[in-house]
């Protein structure tokens, strides 16, 4: 059983959009073996032809809405990348996907450097203190400075980095990289379709001129020298611990770079690590079989409303058929046909270990952040939902399927596409959202799920805070004065809907015994 934890690794690659994170997926399963041809598959049709690809509204845009697995083997090693989605109003999703990694890869485009949603899926990963990789991406174009770079990763992703390759120019001059973690010398060849080879050269010898000409060869040598004596020799553990953050930088598109990053991940990423329950840490080499539920997704074929849930194993062996408690349930459940991902087919497993992620059918009975167990009672810790950023009266388009809309706004609530807030006032239903592009997806599954229509009116509202306070009293009459403004979230916690800032900051200011909180989890 330890064998088959620590050769285990299960992260996320995460980016801002565009910054070619679906790219080096796909060159990660061309090392797997799963596809054959780098290149050849264009970035977005990997997207087609992935397992993430269920529904028809991420067919027709394009777009990856929700989060698969893909694995495969490497070397000695089982890699489980857990896929999230690219575009940024699926925000939610990739934070959930981030409770069920041991590691992420970070994927920054050299050009651009760090942008807004590289900047909140690292606040997810500092919540968690899991450790990151940093891949600098798209180093055949023309981008900025190295160290500026550097720079600004520390600044605005408050975490300390060291980088373990450093390039050799950009853009039409860029030459290739010098590998300071195995001191080896890779040129660069621009070419999709094969996998450059490396080229050992001393770093002070006359070779590395021959290699890279004069002037680069010294501007490398000046710039390792700076690197040596500004960042403090990396050492894995202070990795580990989520202190300091490894930079690599390649070309994904050209295959650059992306091997280097590949066998330096699996021998420093974490292998599965004991997950912290409400109860106890639970350590992955207990006997007994543990995991939670982290996605829940729509399956292919919208005729047979089934749907998948994602289980991590936490600790223990999963056994198909075996009986397993549902915590929240109380109720004992058999799975018999669990399911395992490639990258594009998925398969009947037997058993599952500690790290992987496997697919259970679910007619229903599971919700994000359910826990599985052998027996014992415990409850592992999800992650809180953030405030909304957008919101929007949800209204029955079609009397007559009342009862249809009412199912599947639940079930699409408990799978977690959005948050529901019901007016204490006038018993309206609220959505929340992350962006427009979510609503659209509700009101299509809507139809196309549990045939009912939806329609959406507008509110205008800034936030939604939970709120609480040791003041009973207190906490009534603000829920008095604000009651046109009080709703209740789909677990039944309180929570005010303030519209404007300024609200906010006098609700604040006149109830000082009041803790209003941007999350749900306090
Ligand atoms: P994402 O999943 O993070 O959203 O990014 P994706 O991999 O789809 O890459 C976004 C765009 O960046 C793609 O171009 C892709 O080809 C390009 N790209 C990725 N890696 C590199 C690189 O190392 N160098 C260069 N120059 N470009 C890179 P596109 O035009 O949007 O799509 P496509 O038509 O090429 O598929």
């Amino acid at each position: 059983m330890n064998q088959e934890i620590e050769r285990r690794r299960t992260f996320a690659i995460i980016s801002h959009p565009d910054a070619g994170k679906t790219t080096l997926t796909e060159k990660l399963l061309l090392f797997g073996g799963q596809i054959q041809v780098a290149g050849a598959v264009k970035s977005n049709k990997i997207r087609k032809t992935a397992t993430s690809d269920w529904m028809d509204i991420e067919k027709q845009r394009g777009i990856s809405v929700t989060t698969s697995v893909m694995e495969f083997d490497y070397n000695d090693y089982k890699i489980n990348i857990l896929d999230t989605p690219g575009h940024q109003d699926f925000a939610e999703d990739t934070f959930r996907t981030l409770t069920a990694v041991d590691s992420a890869i970070i994927v920054v485009d050299g050009a651009k450097g760090v942008e807004a949603q590289t900047r909140k899926l690292m606040t997810v990963c500092r919540m968690r203190n899991t450790p990151v990789i940093i891949f600098i991406n798209k180093m055949d174009r023309e981008g900025r400075d190295p160290f500026d770079l550097l720079d600004e990763l520390e600044q605005e992703l408050q975490i300390k980095v060291r980088p373990l390759s450093w390039p050799i120019n950009q853009g039409a001059r860029f030459k290739g990289v010098y590998n300071i973690y195995e001191e080896q010398l890779d040129l660069f060849v621009p070419d999709k379709q094969k996998v450059t080879e490396k080229i050992a050269v001393d770093i002070n010898s006359q070779e590395l001129e021959a290699n890279v000409g004069e002037e680069d060869a010294a501007k490398l040598r000046e710039d390792l020298e700076l690197i040596e004596g500004v960042y403090p020799t990396f050492d894995v553990d202070s990795y580990l611990n989520a202190e300091v953050a490894p930079v690599f930088f390649g070309s994904a598109l050209n295959n650059f770079g992306v091997k280097e990053l590949l066998d330096c991940f699996v021998k420093i990423a974490p292998c599965p690590r004991p997950t912290k329950a409400e109860e106890r840490d639970v350590n992955p080499e207990e006997p007994k079989f543990s995991g939670f539920i982290f996605k829940i997704t729509a399956n292919i074929d919208p005729n047979h409303r089934s749907c998948i849930a994602f289980c991590k194993v936490c600790s223990g062996k999963f056994v198909r058929n075996a009986p397993y408690q549902h915590i929240r349930l109380g109720k004992t459940v058999r799975f018999s046909s669990p399911t395992q991902f490639m990258a594009q087919r998925k398969s009947t497993i037997d058993e599952a270990w500690p790290g992987d992620i496997v697919g259970l059918p679910d007619n229903g009975i599971f919700k994000i952040g359910d826990t599985l167990t052998e027996g014992e009672l415990i409850h592992f810790r999800g992650l809180p939902s953030f405030s909304p950023e957008m919101f929007k009266y949800i209204e029955n388009a079609d009397p007559m399927k009342t009862k249809q809309l009412q199912k599947g706004i639940d079930q699409l609530m408990d799978e977690g596409v959005a948050q529901l807030f019901t007016n204490q006032f006038n018993g309206r239903k609220i959505v929340g959202t992350v962006g427009q592009l979510q609503f659209e997806v509700i009101q299509y599954r809507l139809e196309h799920e549990y045939g009912a229509k939806c329609r959406w009116e507008p509110i205008h509202l800034y936030k939604a805070c939970w709120i609480e306070s040791d003041d009973a009293a207190e906490l009534e009459i603000f829920k008095k004065r604000k009651y046109q403004y009080m709703a209740i979230d789909h677990e039944g916690r309180d929570v005010f809907l303030a519209d404007s800032g300024y609200v906010l900051q006098m609700a604040q200011e006149d109830f000082k015994n009041i803790r209003f909180h941007f999350t749900s989890e306090f």
